[in-house]
């Protein structure tokens, strides 16, 4: 991966690209690289005496070396555990580019590496006209696709892939994350199968696993 950032999205919300973000986050550190983790837009947060804190966001800081500020990590933090145009609307909130990309830039320059994490799937919106892939293509950024390994997921993960394709940016592999336990293996061959980009790794069904360990499963050298 020679790129600077990579943004990372998935199938749907809980498909694991937290999970998967953080594991990556640990993987690109090895060989004493400086690699960050950032979630521009955050919603579910709860009230701290520093601040409104997302618990993605907070995963994707602790595994960090160096570790930002939140607020560089999380630039755009919602209240409400809903779809962030409603959890902007709850709060009179208007979230534009600028400051993603702004807090981007620090990041990038305290770091090797960038790995962001965006929202639900690719076709969730930011904000209100603002999709996701206006963000990955005002930043450069390949794309790693985050497949929830269970039933249903060929079919989201080939829909994903095309629409990454359609929006003029570039996938550049996908990982598969084992949400629910006793996924077939040949399913698993499927999805192989159909997407036309490298697998970056499986991580297993490992409920208390650290990102870490599951980093072992990340880019097999
Ligand atoms: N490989 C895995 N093994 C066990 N649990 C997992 C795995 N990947 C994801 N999960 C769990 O699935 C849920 C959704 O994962 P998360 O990374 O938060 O998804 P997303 O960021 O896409 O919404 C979380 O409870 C997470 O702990
Ligand atoms: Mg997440």
């Amino acid at each position: 991966m020679s790129s600077r950032g990579v943004f990372i999205t998935g199938t749907d919300t809980d498909a694991g690209k937290t999970v998967a973000s953080a594991a990556l986050v640990h993987a690109l550190r090895r060989g004493g690289r400086r690699v960050v983790g950032m979630k521009p837009v955050a919603s579910g947060c709860e009230s701290t005496p520093d601040g409104w804190r997302n618990a993605d966001a907070l995963a994707l800081q602790a595994a960090s070396d160096p570790v930002p500020a939140y607020a560089l990590v999380n630039p755009v933090a919602l209240r409400d555990p809903t779809a962030p145009q409603l959890a902007a609307r709850a709060v009179g909130a208007h979230v534009t580019l600028p400051p993603l990309l702004a807090a981007y830039r620090d990041l990038a320059a305290m770091a090797d590496q960038v790995v962001v994490e965006g929202v639900g799937g690719w076709l969730a919106p930011l904000a209100d006209e603002l999709d996701q892939s206006a963000l990955v293509k005002a930043l450069d950024l390949p794309v790693i696709l985050v497949v929830g390994l269970k039933l249903g997921c060929l079919n989201h993960a080939r829909l994903t892939a095309r629409a990454i394709a359609a929006d003029g940016c570039r996938l550049l592999g996908w990982i598969g994350s084992t949400v629910e336990p006793g996924f077939p293996p040949a399913y698993l061959d499927l999805v192989h199968a159909a997407l036309p980009v490298p697998c970056l790794g499986v991580l297993p069904h490992a409920p208390g696993a650290s990102a870490a360990e599951r980093a072992a499963s990340l880019l097999a050298r």
